[in-house]
């Protein structure tokens, strides 16, 4: 799939087959991330890899618990079995790094790189920033190996999409065009 191709076609994909990512294909999308540019080339992303389904559904247990309190349809929709958080996908990867100005930018340069990678690779993909809700628990953090020190950035889920989201028009606001 050519980039033209693959830019458009990445759609948040929210519902994904019981159907494990091959080591192989995620040594691809961690590659997509290290690829990616960084402030003063210091390349400061750590990848954390998580593909153990209890360990997810434990996390997701943990976001929902912190979404009953943002009352309405959260709360709702917390109080279910459904995974609102990962939508039951089978790899979870977290970019961690330092507290240092640009990483968070890194992070997140690194994510657009590896989404699109897992596009051109028939995966389905989502950032998901309800993992911030738990971005205080050392405990929890220290238990997916973050260390004092880090920050979690960017959580993505991976997978096969039981079905592909629409591609999606969208034009870019020009404000303004010196010629
Ligand atoms: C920083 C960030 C945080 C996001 N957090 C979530 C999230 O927690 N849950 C979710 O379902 N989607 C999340 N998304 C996905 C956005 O909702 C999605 O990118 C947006 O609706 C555009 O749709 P598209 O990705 O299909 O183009 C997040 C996206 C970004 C960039």
């Amino acid at each position: 799939m050519d980039v033209e191709e693959c830019i458009p076609s990445r759609r948040s994909v929210r519902a994904y087959q019981d159907k494990e990512v091959p080591e192989g294909e995620i040594r691809k999308i961690l590659k997509a991330g290290a690829m990616a540019p960084s402030a003063k080339n210091l390349e400061p992303v750590r990848y954390i890899v998580i593909t153990d389904k209890e360990k997810i559904k434990e996390l997701s247990g943990k976001v929902k618990e912190k979404l009953k309190h943002l009352g309405g349809k959260y709360k709702e929709r917390a109080e279910t079995e459904e995974d609102i958080v990962f939508y039951g996908a089978p790899l979870l990867i977290l970019l961690v790094g330092n507290r240092e100005k640009w990483t968070r930018i890194d992070c997140a340069l690194a994510a657009e790189n590896m989404m699109l990678q897992a596009r051109g690779m028939g995966l389905g993909s989502c950032y998901i920033g309800f993992m911030n809700k738990i971005e205080d628990e050392r405990e929890t953090l220290e238990s997916l190996g973050i260390e004092e020190g880090q920050e979690l950035y960017s959580p993505l889920i991976f997978g096969y999409p039981e079905e592909w989201p629409q591609d999606k028009e969208r034009e870019p606001e020009v404000q303004n065009w010196i010629k």
